[in-house]
This record gives C-alpha cells, sequence and structure tokens, in this order.
C-alpha cells in the first residue's frame, strides 16, 4: 500500500505492474529529452538576431522535425501496445474471483468452491484497531494464493464502481449488466489494498479492497474451513 509521502507508483507485487512500472519509466524518459530539447531551442530564440535576408524556405528541416516526433512516437506507441495485449492476456487461470461492486461495499465469490460468498465492508474509524489502516481496511478480507494465474470478473448491483489494486497493476470497472474480466499472478504473500476508483455515489471513498496473498496450502486450508462453515 502506499504509505507517507510516497507519490510515485507503488512497489509491484505481481509481473504485470513491474512491466507497468517500466513502460512509465521509459515514457517519462523520453519525455524528460522532448522537454530539454524543446526548452533549449525556446530559450536560444532570445539570442537569435534574426537577420538572414535570403531564408526563405528549408525543405530539409522542414522533412527532419516532421519525421522525427513520428518515430519519436512509435518508441511509446509500440511497448504501449505490447502491455496492452499482455494485461489482457488470460493464461489458464487456477482460481476465477468474481467481485461484485455495490453502494458502497464490495461482495465476493469464489465460483471454483461451492460458491463461498460473502460481503467485504470497510472498517468504520471509531471501530479500527491501532494496527488497522483507517479508510483502507476491511472486515473480510479476499484469500488468495500467491504464484498462481488468478481470473477476477468483476461486475457491479447498482452503478458503476471500479475494481482497483494499484500493486497488482489492476484496475477494471464492475458495470451492472456486464461481466469483465482480468488476470494476475500475485509473486510475494502479504496485504495489498485498493480502492474502488470509478465516483459512484456519497460513499465512493469508503469501498477499499484488501486482498491477503498467502502460499498455495494455506489458501487451500482457507478454502476447506470456509466449506465446512
Ligand atoms: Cu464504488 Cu466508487
Amino acid at each position: 500500500m502506499s504509505t507517507w509521502a510516497n507519490l510515485g507508483l507503488q512497489d509491484s507485487a505481481s509481473p504485470l505492474m513491474e512491466q507497468l512500472i517500466f513502460f512509465h519509466d521509459h515514457a517519462l524518459l523520453i519525455l524528460v529529452m522532448i522537454t530539454v530539447l524543446v526548452g533549449y531551442l525556446m530559450f536560444m530564440l532570445f539570442f537569435n538576431k534574426y537577420v538572414n535576408r535570403f531564408l526563405l524556405h528549408g525543405q530539409l528541416i522542414e522533412m527532419i522535425w516532421t519525421i522525427l516526433p513520428a518515430i519519436i512516437l512509435l518508441f511509446i506507441a509500440f511497448p504501449s501496445l505490447r502491455l496492452l495485449y499482455l494485461l489482457d492476456e488470460i493464461n489458464e487461470p487456477s482460481v476465477t474471483l468474481k467481485s461484485i461492486g455495490h453502494q458502497w461495499y464490495w461482495s465476493y465469490e469464489y465460483s471454483d468452491f461451492n460458491n463461498i460468498e460473502f460481503d467485504s465492508y470497510m472498517i468504520p474509524t471509531n471501530e479500527l484497531t491501532t494496527d488497522g489502516f483507517r479508510l483502507l481496511d476491511v472486515d473480510n478480507r479476499i484469500v488468495l494464493p500467491m504464484n498462481s494465474q488468478i481470473r477476477i470478473l468483476v461486475t457491479a448491483a447498482d452503478v458503476i464502481h471500479s475494481w482497483t489494486i494499484p500493486a497488482l497493476g489492476v484496475k477494471v470497472d464492475g458495470t451492472p449488466g456486464r461481466l469483465n474480466q482480468t488476470n494476475f499472478f500475485i509473486n510475494r504473500p502479504g496485504l495489498f489494498y485498493g480502492q474502488c476508483s470509478e465516483i459512484c455515489g456519497a460513499n465512493h471513498s469508503f469501498m477499499p479492497i484488501v486482498i491477503e496473498s498467502v502460499p498455495v496450502n494455506y489458501f487451500i486450508k482457507w478454502i476447506s474451513n470456509n466449506l465446512n462453515s
């Protein structure tokens, strides 16, 4: 999760988020180079005396400063498309989680396991324990196995919500009447926090998401405990 004064991206917990961070840095580097070049040219204009009376046209420089930006844009466009298709790929998921957005909480269904289902509400500030995170912790966490391909299906029951986990590089809209899907792979254990990121009403800020990433045998234990109850 993001902590105090962390203004950049969160540390990645999935291969896709890692790729997103690489792409961000790549695009930012190109942006800085363009800004420096254009800034230098604009600065140098102040020292130009404009005394070339015979300058009427410059075919070559016009060609260069038309084609060069187009080529530079390709260096952003191709990695961007690569990532886009990588994010969309579903790689034989071993677990499917269905999350349904409501005003204003999430509910989850593990359709693979006799349809375990539960609601997940934010813990109100006055009920928070000392180790809890305000506006971020929930009463029922999603438990998922690490090192496994996980498919998530997102939908909503009332208005549009968005199931967003920054550390995993996941952001999918839950739209009433539609079933969106995406896929991720958590490569370490831990708690991963997210929030709804589609303005969905008065309590939009108060429907966080918490994923508890555990080793596969712990996940199986958790599933079998919930099947018995
Ligand atoms: Cu649900 Cu914003």
